[in-house]
C-alpha cells in the first residue's frame, strides 16, 4: 500500500495547489491514500466545513488537524459526525471531535489515522505518548497501516515520538513548523518518520503568511493582520510504501509540487 501525507494546507493558495495537483499525484504516484493536515486551511488558521469537501472532493481520504482545530468553530458538528476528520487525540476528553479516523484505501488496505500535539513550546495538553497508546488500544486488528501526524514544534518531541512507537506504527510523519525536514527515514523497527512533512501553501512567506506583515510586527510589536501570502506556491508531501500484511514501512520519500509542474499533471 502506497500513501501520501501532505503538510499543514495554508489558505486559499494551499487548498488550490491540492485542488489542481492531488488528482494527478493518485495518477502518477499510483497513491491508494492522500491524507493531509488541514489546520491552516481557512485563511491560515482553522477549517470550515465547506473546505474539508472541497480537499475531499479533490481526492483527500482523510483529514488531521492542530493546535487550530477550533479556531472556526462552525467545524465542530462536523468534527463530531464526520469520521474523516481528526483533532489531536491528547486534548481533554472534553474537547469536541474524534480522535481516530480510519478508511479503506483502494488496494483494499485498512488504515487507521491519529494526530497528538507536541508539548515544546505548544498549549499545554495532555501527555502525547500516554494518549497515542489509548488510541493504539483502540485501533485493533483490523487495521494493518497506521498513521500518526504529530503536530509539533520541536524535533526532540517528534523524534522522541517516532523512536517511542518503532515498529507499532507504520508512520510517524510531523506538522505544524511548516518546514519540510530533511530526515526521511524507516527506522530499524519498521515506522517510517520525518520531523516535519512541510507546508502546503505559499513558500514566499514567513510560515505562510506574508512577509511584510510579520517583520513589521516583529520589529516593532504593533498588531497586524497576518495575512495568507500569494507567491511560490507549493505542494509538500510525503510519500511512504508499506506491507499490509506486517504493518511496517518499506521505503519514504519527500514529494514536492510546484506552480510551474501543474501544467505537465
Ligand atoms: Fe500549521
Ligand atoms: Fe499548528
Amino acid at each position: 500500500v502506497r500513501f501520501l501525507f501532505i503538510g499543514d494546507i495554508v489558505g486559499k493558495p494551499g487548498r488550490t495547489i491540492v485542488r489542481q495537483s492531488v488528482p494527478g499525484l493518485i495518477e502518477r504516484e499510483n497513491l491508494d491514500l492522500v491524507v493531509a493536515n488541514a489546520e491552516n486551511a481557512a485563511g491560515g488558521s482553522g477549517l470550515t466545513p465547506v473546505m474539508a469537501e472541497e480537499l475531499f472532493a479533490a481526492g483527500v481520504d482523510l483529514i488531521t488537524l492542530g493546535d487550530h482545530v477550533y479556531k472556526r468553530k462552525e467545524i465542530i458538528p462536523l468534527l463530531e459526525r464526520d469520521g474523516r476528520i481528526v483533532r489531536p487525540c491528547n486534548f481533554p476528553a472534553t474537547a469536541p471531535g474524534i480522535t481516530l479516523a480510519k478508511a479503506t484505501a483502494r488496494d483494499g488496505t485498512h488504515v487507521a489515522v491519529f494526530c497528538a500535539l507536541g508539548r515544546v513550546f505548544t498549549r499545554p495538553v495532555d501527555c502525547p505518548f500516554t494518549a497515542a497508546e489509548e488510541v493504539l488500544k483502540r485501533i485493533g486488528e483490523e487495521s494493518q497501516v497506521t498513521l500518526l501526524d504529530l503536530h509539533a514544534e520541536a524535533t526532540s518531541d517528534m523524534q522522541a515520538m517516532g523512536r517511542y512507537l518503532d515498529g507499532r506504527v507504520t508512520a510517524v510523519l510531523g506538522t505544524h513548523t511548516h518546514v519540510a525536514t530533511a530526515d526521511e527515514q524507516v527506522f530499524p523497527g519498521g515506522t517510517a518518520f520525518q520531523c516535519d512533512v512541510g507546508m502546503t501553501g505559499p513558500h514566499d512567506s514567513i510560515l505562510g503568511r506574508r512577509t511584510d506583515r510579520v517583520l513589521e510586527t516583529t520589529l516593532t510589536f504593533r498588531p497586524t493582520a497576518f495575512d495568507v501570502a500569494k507567491g511560490d506556491v507549493r505542494l509538500c508531501g510525503t510519500v511512504v510504501d508499506a506491507d499490509p500484511a506486517t504493518g511496517k514501512a518499506t521505503a519514504i520519500r519527500r514529494l514536492v509540487v510546484r506552480e510551474s509542474d501543474i501544467a505537465e499533471m
